[in-house]
C-alpha cells in the first residue's frame, strides 16, 4: 500500500494526516504553537516553532510505517504571512500573519496612491491589510535593516517545503494572496514587484500546487526517518486546499471554513473578479479559479469567549447550555471583529463588541450571540457574493468549528442554504494529501480525485420558521456595524 502525508499549517496547530492511496485518514498529529500579539493588531510567530512542531510531529506521525511506502508529501497554510529570509538562509525576524492589522497606511497607500484600478490590473486584487505586499511596505518603511537583509521571500507553508527540500518554490494559490502575483497569467507581477522594491530573484519559483517540485533532502530524510525518495508537491493555501478535501472543485462549488478565519470559498473554471472587489480573486489548487471573502475571526471568537471570558476550554459543554428554542429569539448581537475585518468591510479599526446587553443577560445568551454573529458575518460576505450573480445554495463545511452541530444549524438558517458535512473532518491536510497524490502520479487529477473520493456523513437542512427569525436578526444585526464605524476610527 502506498501512503501521503498531508500537513496543514494552521494559525493555532499543525495538524497532519497520513492516508493510503483510497484516501483513508490512517493516522493523524496535532502539535500546537504560539500566536504573539506584540502590539495591539499585530500578530507574529516563529518559523523555527512551525518547523520544530512539524518535525516531531512526522516522526509520530509515521511511526509505524515503513519509509518506502510512504510516497509523496504536501504542506497547506495559512496564507499571506511574511517570512523573510537572509544571505545565509536565516528568518530574519518573526513571520507577519495574515491576521496582522499594522499596515493601514501601506494598504492606503496601496489603494489610493497607486490606485485600486491599478493594483486589479496587476493582481485581480485590491490590497488587504493582511496581505503580503503591504507587509513588504511596512517593513522598508519600519524596518529598513531588516528590510535590506532580504535575500528570500516566502509564504508560511513554503518554509516547511524549503527546509524538507532546498527549493525556494511556491503555488499559485497560495502566491495568489501575496498581491504581486498577477494571478490571470500566473506569473509575478513585475509592476507589482517594483512598487514593493523587489527583486524577482527573491521571489520563489512559481508551479501549480500538484506538481512535484523536488523529492526531499537526503539529510533531511535522515533526520525525520522518511525515504530520500519521497515526493514533495508544491502545496497550497490552507483554504484551496481545503476545498480539495472538501471537493469544492471545477465551477460553481462552495466551502465554507470556520477555522481561527471564516472562508467561503467559490469555484470557478473561468477568472473572474469581483468588481465591488470585496472578495478575493485568487488561483485554485486545482488548476483554475476561485472567488473567496475572509473574515478574520471565525472559529476564533467562540475560542476568545470560552478561554478568556467563561474561563473554560470544554466548547461543547457550554453549548449544551443552548437550547433550541433560543434559537433565533436572541436580544444580544456580537461583531466578530476581534482582529479587524478583511470581508467585506477591509476595516482595521473594527473591534469586537456586544450590544443589547440587560440585567437578565447570562452568559449563554453572550456565547449564544458569539456564535450567531460569525454567521451573520458569514451572511455578509454570501451577500455580497449573490449581489454579484453568484447564489450559494449549498456548501460543505470545514474547520474546528464546524464541529459544533449547533453552530451549523445556526450557520444554514442564517444563510437559508444546505449544508454538507464531510466524513473527514481534516479538510486542508487530505487536501495537500491529494496534492501529492497527483504529484506521484497516484492520482490522475485533482478534480477528479477529489470528486471521486469526497464523501459527507450528514447535510443540515434550514427550518423555514428558523430562518424567517433569523432573517429578522440578520436585518438589525446589519445595522449595528454601520453605526459604530466612525467611533471605531475614534477609539
Ligand atoms: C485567507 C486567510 C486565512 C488564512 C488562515 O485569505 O487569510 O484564511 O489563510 O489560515
Amino acid at each position: 500500500m502506498n501512503y501521503f502525508i498531508g500537513a496543514d499549517l494552521g494559525t493555532s496547530a499543525l495538524k497532519l494526516i497520513l492516508t493510503d492511496s483510497n484516501a483513508n485518514v490512517i493516522n493523524s498529529v496535532t502539535n500546537s504553537y504560539e500566536v504573539h500579539y506584540p502590539a495591539p493588531g499585530w500578530s507574529e510567530q516563529n518559523p523555527e516553532d512551525w518547523w520544530s512542531a512539524f518535525c516531531t510531529g512526522i516522526k509520530e506521525l509515521t511511526s509505524n510505517i515503513n519509509p518506502d511506502d510512504i510516497k509523496g508529501l504536501s504542506v497547506a497554510g495559512q496564507m499571506h504571512g511574511l517570512v523573510i529570509l537572509d544571505d545565509n538562509d536565516n528568518v530574519i525576524r518573526p513571520a507577519i500573519l495574515w491576521n496582522d492589522g499594522r499596515t493601514n497606511k501601506e494598504t492606503d497607500y496601496l489603494n489610493d496612491v497607486i490606485g485600486k484600478q491599478k493594483l486589479s490590473d496587476c493582481t485581480a486584487n485590491i490590497a488587504f491589510a493582511g496581505f503580503t505586499a503591504p507587509k513588504i511596505l511596512w517593513l522598508k518603511n519600519n524596518e529598513p535593516e531588516n528590510f535590506n537583509k532580504i535575500s528570500k521571500i516566502m509564504l508560511p507553508k513554503d518554509y516547511i517545503a524549503y527546509r524538507l527540500t532546498g527549493v525556494h518554490s511556491t503555488d499559485y494559490s497560495d502566491a495568489s494572496g501575496m498581491l504581486l502575483l498577477d494571478v490571470k497569467n500566473k506569473c509575478w507581477s513585475k509592476q507589482m514587484l517594483e512598487i514593493c522594491d523587489i527583486d524577482e530573484s527573491k521571489m520563489p519559483k512559481l508551479f501549480e500546487s500538484f506538481e512535484k517540485t523536488s523529492t526531499i533532502l537526503p539529510c533531511i530524510a535522515n533526520l525525520l526517518g522518511l525515504s530520500e525518495n519521497l515526493a514533495v508537491a508544491a502545496g497550497a493555501g490552507d483554504n484551496a486546499a481545503a476545498a480539495i478535501g472538501t471537493a469544492t472543485v471545477g465551477d460553481g462549488k462552495c466551502n465554507i471554513s470556520l477555522g481561527t478565519s471564516g472562508t467561503i470559498f467559490i469555484s470557478s473554471d473561468k477568472f473572474g473578479v469581483d468588481s465591488n472587489n470585496a472578495l478575493h480573486s485568487f488561483c485554485h489548487s486545482d488548476g483554475g479559479y476561485h472567488l473567496m471573502a475572509c473574515m478574520l475571526s471565525a472559529a476564533s471568537c467562540n475560542k476568545w469567549f470560552c478561554d478568556e471570558v467563561l474561563n473554560t476550554n470544554d466548547y461543547a459543554q457550554e453549548q449544551k447550555e443552548i437550547s433550541d428554542d433560543m434559537l433565533g429569539k436572541n436580544n444580544v448581537f456580537f461583531l466578530p471583529y476581534l482582529m479587524g475585518e478583511r470581508s467585506p468591510i477591509n476595516d482595521t479599526n473594527a473591534t469586537g463588541m456586544f450590544i443589547g446587553l440587560r440585567p437578565n443577560t447570562t452568559k449563554t445568551d453572550m456565547l449564544l450571540a458569539v456564535l450567531e454573529g460569525v454567521c451573520f458575518a458569514v451572511r455578509d460576505n454570501v451577500e455580497i457574493a449573490k449581489s454579484i450573480g453568484i447564489n450559494i445554495s449549498r456548501s460543505t463545511v470545514c474547520g474546528g468549528g464546524a464541529k459544533s452541530k449547533l453552530w451549523l444549524k445556526i450557520l444554514a438558517n442564517v444563510l437559508d442554504i444546505e449544508l454538507d458535512v464531510p466524513t473527514v473532518e481534516e479538510g486542508p491536510g487530505l487536501g495537500a494529501a491529494i496534492l501529492a497524490m497527483t504529484a506521484t502520479g497516484e492520482a490522475q487529477s485533482v478534480e477528479k480525485y477529489a470528486g471521486e473520493h469526497f464523501s459527507c456523513k450528514e447535510t443540515i437542512t434550514p427550518d423555514n420558521e428558523l430562518v424567517k427569525l433569523y432573517n429578522e436578526r440578520y436585518e438589525k444585526y446589519s445595522k449595528i456595524y454601520p453605526a459604530v464605524k466612525n467611533l471605531y476610527k475614534e477609539l
